[in-house]
């Protein structure tokens, strides 16, 4: 059986630099807030009108097609992770094809709703997708508009500073070479605090869960006949259709998860935390990823960390990150590479991959 390799990688984030001091005219909040809990300075922002998550996935998708030597007729499956969809439905992976200009069928398109571990989740799909020899070309890409769903008032600040738009994209391959690719993926979930980190409405939920849980929302159902209890005139109004987070909770969950699934990846190899060569961790906050490096004892030079230039792009931060240190000249020929999320849902995985 073949093992699968990173064939070509590309990124792309939009022009738009939107600083901390720039979010200052819009809520109340500090340069000295966001750096010091998340280390973020900037991020980027689509293009209003001009650009898409499809549109900025079609942008990385292009380089990694072109690095892996291959045309984009040649992508046999598409699998894309967002949470920030152009459309509810139907979903990018096929916008992306079509954005590509892919006009023939013998090919499949997969959507991912995994949020901050959208990407690793994708990659261990493509893993077994190429390794059983189903498919031979395929194309994931982590793509993110942010911008145009968070809330730029004060009541939304815990949320909008944190996250950016962007995206990464990987070509996915077969070979034969012993011992290189993905050699493990591993993945776990806990929905028990789903709305904890969770962008609601609009949505079907009508309430359900909100009910099981005995939480009282008023979420203005009863204004409304029959039909559109997705998004109400109240949920509107309230800001309701907006991100929320407990970022403290989400903090505490993602310092504990990381490690331990980082841990159980090398395990599993027979490796140590000394064996990895580069650290790629979803870009979520520079202090967890510190944290995490910390508890790992992992020297600098083996993590790579960009989210002070663009914030969270979740599903894009890995491919933007992993993207941006094989440039710099940071991921060589048999190295170990290590890449880690945890996010909504909750949601977290590892992998180890022999580039
Ligand atoms: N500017 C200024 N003040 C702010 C801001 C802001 N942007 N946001 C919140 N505050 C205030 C709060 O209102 C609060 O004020 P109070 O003490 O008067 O009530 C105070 O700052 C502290 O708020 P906390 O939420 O307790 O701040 P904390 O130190 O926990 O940092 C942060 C918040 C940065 C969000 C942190 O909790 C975090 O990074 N959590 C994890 C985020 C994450 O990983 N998300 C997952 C990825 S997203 C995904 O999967 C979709």
């Amino acid at each position: 059986m073949p093992n699968t390799k990173i064939a070509g990688i590309g990124f792309y984030v939009p022009e738009q630099v939107v600083t901390n001091h720039d979010l200052m005219r819009h809520m109340d909040t500090t340069d000295e807030w966001i750096q010091e809990r998340s280390g973020i300075v900037e991020r980027r922002f689509a293009k209003r009108t001009e650009e898409t998550t499809t549109t900025l996935g079609a942008k990385a998708a292009e380089i990694a097609i072109q690095r892996a030597g291959i045309t984009k007729e040649d992508v046999d499956f598409i699998i894309f992770a967002t949470l920030s969809p152009d459309y509810f439905f139907p979903g990018c992976g096929v916008l992306l094809q079509r954005e590509l200009g892919i006009t023939h069928t013998e090919i499949g398109a997969l959507d991912i709703r995994n949020q901050c571990s959208g990407f690793v989740y994708g990659l261990s799909v493509a893993d077994q997708f190429v390794k059983s020899g189903m498919y031979k070309n395929v194309l994931l890409v982590g793509s993110e508009v942010h911008s145009m769903g968070i809330d730029f008032s004060t009541r939304g600040r815990n949320v909008t500073v944190l996250f950016g738009d962007g995206a990464g994209a990987v070509v996915l391959q077969p070979t034969e070479e012993k011992g290189k690719g993905v050699l493990v993926s591993k993945l776990h979930s806990d929905g028990t605090h789903a709305e904890q980190l969770a962008f609601i409405n609009p949505g079907c939920h009508a309430g359900y869960h909100f009910k099981k849980m005995g939480t009282e929302v008023d979420f203005g159902y009863e204004d409304v006949e029959f039909g559109g209890l997705f998004l109400t005139q109240k949920m509107m109004d309230d800001g309701m259709i907006f991100p929320n987070m407990d970022g403290p909770l989400v903090f505490k969950h993602a310092v504990t998860k990381f490690p331990e699934v980082i841990m159980e990846v090398l395990n599993d190899q027979g490796l140590s935390t000394s064996d990895i060569n580069l650290f790629v961790p979803h870009q979520a906050n520079l202090r967890i990823s510190q944290l995490v490096q910390r508890q790992l004892h992992l020297r600098d030079d083996q993590v790579w960390n960009n989210i002070q230039r663009y914030g969270n792009t979740t599903a894009a931060t890995i491919p933007i990150a992993l993207c941006e240190a094989w440039e710099a000249g940071k991921v060589k020929d048999g190295d170990l590479i290590c890449i880690a999320a945890f996010g909504s849902g909750f949601t977290w995985g590892a992998s180890l991959i022999r580039w």
